[in-house]
């Protein structure tokens, strides 16, 4: 099914990017990670494509109603992911990511550590935000993403007004969005949108100890750059 089939429900704010906000990279899995891959997704993946998604179909019908839902947004290497779930497991959690050995690396954690209170979209945020409907995220997580440093590479940054206002119009009133980058322009534009958008309320806040340190936050750290913490509430 293409991009363009599904309209988005009323509500929710749909994006459209000229660019996309990753890096295509072509390394591969090895023949049984693939193959391990190709079992684990059709269990625990979920389309980026098709209608707007009821959490109760995705995540079961033994689904506690009234849980939250967590959008995990470019989950990397899976590290926080994994972690946070383990760490939360009264949250279901929608891990997007578009890098083969990251999302295989999640799909293990939830067939064998296990945490089946997780799924993954290997694909773009921004084609699946689509299935999300408005007032139905209970957080949305965005750790580093990819920096894009140089000012003509700027408008691939994910977090713009664009992506935020709709990110913000699925969040639940209550709900939070967390961000975090090494970038210091990047925090400085992340807070300038967040502050713009008239339903949110928070800024940069201290580290907090239980986001667990990915390699991308220890390279930063070891190439001397801390990383900021934002976080913000929907109160209207
Ligand atoms: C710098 S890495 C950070 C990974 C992880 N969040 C961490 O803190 O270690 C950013 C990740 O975001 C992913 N990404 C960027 N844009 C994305 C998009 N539109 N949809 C899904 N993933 C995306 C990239 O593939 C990359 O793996």
């Amino acid at each position: 099914m293409d991009d363009a089939t599904h309209s988005v429900t009323p509500g929710a704010r749909e994006v459209t990017r000229p660019a996309f906000t990753f890096k295509v990279r072509r390394r591969g899995l090895s023949p049984k990670r693939q193959r391990e891959f190709d079992e684990w997704i059709t269990k625990w993946g979920i389309d980026r494509n098709g209608p707007v998604l009821d959490w109760n179909e995705v995540f079961g019908p033994n689904r506690e109603p009234n849980r939250g839902v967590v959008l995990d947004i470019g989950f990397g290497h899976g590290e926080s992911t994994i972690q946070m779930a383990q760490s939360q497991p009264h949250l279901d959690v929608i891990g997007v990511e578009v890098h083969d050995p990251g999302v295989v690396t999640v799909l293990d954690a939830i067939e064998n550590v296990p945490l089946p209170h997780v799924r993954v979209v290997h694909g773009d945020l921004v084609a699946f935000l689509r299935r999300v409907g408005p007032l139905s995220l209970t957080a949305v997580r965005i750790f580093f993403p990819d920096p894009w440093k140089k000012t003509r590479q700027h408008h691939r940054r994910l977090v713009h007004e664009d992506v935020t206002a709709a990110l913000v119009d699925r969040l639940v009133l209550g709900g939070e969005l967390h961000l975090a980058t090494d970038i210091k322009d990047y925090a400085a534009l992340m807070q300038r949108v967040c502050d713009a958008d008239p339903r949110l309320t928070g800024g940069i806040v201290d580290r907090p100890p239980d986001r667990p340190l990915t390699r991308f936050e220890q390279r930063g750290l070891n190439e001397g750059r801390p990383p900021t913490d934002l976080r913000y509430t929907r109160t209207a």
